[in-house]
């Protein structure tokens, strides 16, 4: 019965992962680079392929990435609408974002004999412990059981570190926002509303910041730090916008402009940031029937048939909020208040999920991402004038 639900029809929208070569800035060998499932690392018999074995001798990088999503991208929330053996055509489309190396896959592909198609087989490669691990140090760093990275910050300079990589390869498509638009764009398949769901990529791209070469990287990794903060985190989104509220004759204003977000804010569906507008009595509590809101997000129904709104903040605009005071106003004040919800699409859909005995979800999984899910909202801002 779950041919009712978003399920199917996000299996639809991912089963089109393509992203044209055109945003990859004409670079065949970054194409190439992200070409997935990733290949097979043909590593020696010791050599590191779990992030706490790069974390060695890499310290910083491994406690940032830790604390990062990437690290976090086979959760439960994942997990509980998988099951790779039997939908695994489903499930793979997930993998391409979420955990792309071939170990990391329970079912391979591969051409059935005599036809043109592909069957699934069980991959004799498959490493669970790496599979949890998400977008680890391997699917950025690793391929074929060579190292890759940035260029290096000193030119010639060789460490005397020893490492048990052999050295490494330098691209400087590790500075390119092209390199995170393997993940963060995707062109084909659906669009709701005339829009495509996953573009933050182009988003950028028209953006100042496209336009003056500020990448993701600049603001996502300062100084090449694994941070990757976003719409999870209270300060990064602080960073990114300006608060001001102006007295009106009968209210106030309180305006919201998106001064230094590289994409829309926010880019994707899943947050919504809610702003409050009410009165406080001279005992400070609130002032019943006061109160006022609006959304900035782009909400969509669970099926995703439908947009409901898209209010989201591109670059250098503005959204505005007004609110008029109610009754007397000598003894009260009037309070905004903006929360930030950065898994209001995901909680709807696991609660829906857990509530809908039909889907072959698994519930204990489930379970857990609404506790990680319900916890995550915070208040952004308040003022009282
Ligand atoms: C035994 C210690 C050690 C381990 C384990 C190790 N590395 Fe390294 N790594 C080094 C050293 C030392 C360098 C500097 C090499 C140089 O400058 O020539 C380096 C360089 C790098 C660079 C390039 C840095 C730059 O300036 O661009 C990357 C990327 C990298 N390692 C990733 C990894 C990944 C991913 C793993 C796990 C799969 C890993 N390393 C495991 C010691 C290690
Ligand atoms: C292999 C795919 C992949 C690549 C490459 C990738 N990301 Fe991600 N990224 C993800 C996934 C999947 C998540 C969500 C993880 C989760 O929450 O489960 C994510 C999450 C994030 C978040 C956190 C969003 C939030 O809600 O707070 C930021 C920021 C981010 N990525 C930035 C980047 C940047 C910058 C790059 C390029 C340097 C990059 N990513 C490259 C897959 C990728
Ligand atoms: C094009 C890359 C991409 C693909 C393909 C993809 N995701 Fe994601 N996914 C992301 C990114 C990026 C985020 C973080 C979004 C955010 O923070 O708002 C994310 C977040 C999530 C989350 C919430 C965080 C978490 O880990 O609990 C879930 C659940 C999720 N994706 C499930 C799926 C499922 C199921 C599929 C397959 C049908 C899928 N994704 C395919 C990129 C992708
Ligand atoms: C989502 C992709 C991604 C993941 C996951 C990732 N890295 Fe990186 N890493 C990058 C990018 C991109 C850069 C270059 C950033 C820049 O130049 O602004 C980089 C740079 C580095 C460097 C060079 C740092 C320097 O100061 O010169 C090292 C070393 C490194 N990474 C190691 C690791 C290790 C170890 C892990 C796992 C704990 C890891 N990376 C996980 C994308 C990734
Ligand atoms: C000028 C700085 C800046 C640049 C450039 C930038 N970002 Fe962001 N990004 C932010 C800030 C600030 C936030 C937090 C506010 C928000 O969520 O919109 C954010 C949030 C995010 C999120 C969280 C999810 C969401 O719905 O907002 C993701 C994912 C992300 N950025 C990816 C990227 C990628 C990929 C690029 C490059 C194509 C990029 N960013 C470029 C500043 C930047």
């Amino acid at each position: 019965m779950r041919k009712e639900v978003a399920f199917i029809i996000i299996s639809v929208l991912f089963s089109f992962v393509i992203l044209s070569p055109e945003a990859y800035g004409g670079e065949d060998f970054l194409l190439e680079y992200w070409e997935r499932p990733i290949a097979l690392q043909t590593h020696q018999n010791d050599f590191a392929l779990y992030p706490e074995e790069c974390g060695q001798c890499h310290k910083d990088q491994y406690t940032d990435w830790k604390d990062s999503l990437h690290s976090k991208s086979v959760g439960p929330g994942l997990m509980g609408q998988l099951n790779p053996f039997q939908d695994t055509q489903f499930a793979q489309s997930c993998y391409f974002c979420h955990a792309p190396m071939e170990e990391q896959t329970e079912m391979k592909g591969q051409k059935a004999r005599g036809k043109g198609q592909e069957e699934y087989i069980k991959n004799p490669s498959f490493d669970n412990k790496l599979k949890l691990s998400g977008v680890s140090c391997s699917v950025c760093h690793l391929r074929e059981g060579k190292v890759y990275g940035p260029m290096r910050r000193v030119k010639g300079q060789g460490s005397r570190v020893r490492d048990n990589h052999d050295g490494f390869i330098e691209k400087d498509f590790f500075e390119k926002a092209e390199f995170c638009a393997a993940c963060h764009q995707l062109d084909e398949g659906y669009e709701l509303n005339g829009k495509l769901l996953v573009n933050t990529y182009r988003e950028w791209k028209e953006s100042i910041y496209g336009k003056n070469n500020v990448t993701c990287q600049n603001c996502h990794m300062p100084d090449r730090q694994h941070l990757w903060r976003g719409i999870h985190d209270r300060e990064t989104v602080l960073l990114g916008i300006r608060i001001k509220s102006v007295r009106l004759e009968k209210g106030a204003r309180l305006i919201i402009t998106n001064s230094g977000v590289g994409h829309y804010f926010p880019t994707y569906a899943p947050p919504l940031v809610v702003v409050r507008g009410f009165m406080l009595d001279k005992n400070d509590k609130v002032v019943q029937g006061s109160l006022k809101e609006a959304f900035i997000g782009r909400k969509v129904r669970l099926d995703l048939s439908e947009e409901i709104f898209d209010t989201r903040i591109p670059p250098q605009k503005s959204f505005e909020f007004d609110y008029s005071a109610r009754g007397d106003s000598s003894d009260r004040k009037i309070a905004f208040e903006v929360w930030v919800y950065p898994d209001e699409f995901y909680n709807r859909f696991y609660k829906a999920a857990v509530n809908n005995a039909d889907m072959d979800f698994n519930g204990e999984e489930i379970e857990k991402a609404i506790k990680i899910t319900d916890a995550s909202p915070y208040r952004l801002f308040r003022q009282v004038l």
